[in-house]
């Protein structure tokens, strides 16, 4: 498969739908590789899902650099999204750039950042510097504390408003995609119809030009399933009767058998 790059995403735009997945390693990344997905987002969510944090605002850039590297290893010709974490991006336009730079150097290849009009600047400063922004609006989860929870965003006028607002902001900021996360399905296709540039929705309805799901949640490894999330297989069970199966084995002298060991009298 051709390396799939950010004009490809762009071109695809009410053409034909954009799939994307997280991943944080290197089987899976290696697994997606065989696919036709179109990206893979190494996301912040990987505090939650693989390393035991409460919420996203725990994950360090060396957290991100770390799993960017894993998964860059297995080459995959999806296009590599890569999350900025909390307060890497807030505090001032260069030392955004600084850590954008060094997830890039890392092998990302966009980097995609949370927020709505007030990060504009920012975004501009990473483009200038050559690294290709997504965009993130709806529910924000670095930002739960200040939203009050993970909730559906847009319920009010004024927050309806806002998005529409920020949309509109980021793409004439540069971005070449946007994130909608958790908000009324209607919002996101009002929002995907103002834009040029592809929506990827997450909890937001069919309308977008693209979806993103947790691969956790799709593999049934999740403590948590969001309701917007589908689980297309229940790994958990899978792996946790496999484990049972092999504690058993061994307790009762079925597993090793003839064939995992060797003789040297045979
Ligand atoms: O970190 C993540 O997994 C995300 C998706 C929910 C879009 O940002």
């Amino acid at each position: 498969m051709k390396k799939v790059t950010i004009r490809d995403f762009i071109k695809k735009k009410s053409k034909e739908k954009i799939t994307m997945l997280t991943a944080y390693d290197y089987p899976t990344a290696k697994i997606i590789s065989s696919t036709n997905l179109d990206g893979i987002l190494v996301g912040d969510s990987l505090g939650m899902v693989v390393l035991g944090y409460p919420s996203t605002i725990n994950v360090s850039l060396r957290d991100m650099l770390s799993h960017t590297r894993a998964v860059v290893r297995a080459n995959p010709p999806q296009l590599i999204v890569v999350d900025m974490p909390f307060l890497t991006y807030e505090i001032d336009t260069k030392l955004a750039v600084k850590n954008a730079g060094l997830l890039i150097k890392a092998g990302g290849e966009a980097v995609k950042i949370e927020g709505g009009e007030e990060i504009k600047d920012v975004i501009k400063s990473l483009i200038r510097a050559g690294i290709p922004v997504m965009g993130h609006i709806g529910l924000t989860p670095q930002r739960f504390l200040k939203i009050g929870g993970y909730r559906t965003i847009g319920k009010t006028k004024q927050e309806e408003e806002q998005l529409m607002k920020d949309s509109i902001e980021l793409e004439d900021a540069g971005i070449f995609a946007l994130v909608i996360e958790n908000t009324y399905a209607d919002i996101a296709k009002r929002i995907t119809e103002k834009l040029t540039i592809p929506t990827i929705c997450i909890g937001a309805g069919p309308y977008c030009d693209g979806q993103i799901l947790v691969i956790h949640d799709l593999l049934g490894l999740s403590d948590f399933t969001p309701y917007f999330a589908k689980s297309y297989v229940n790994l958990k069970e899978i792996i946790s009767n496999a484990i049972n199966q092999y504690i058993n084995d061994v307790k009762t002298n079925k597993f090793p058998e003839k064939q995992h060991y060797k003789e040297k009298e045979s």
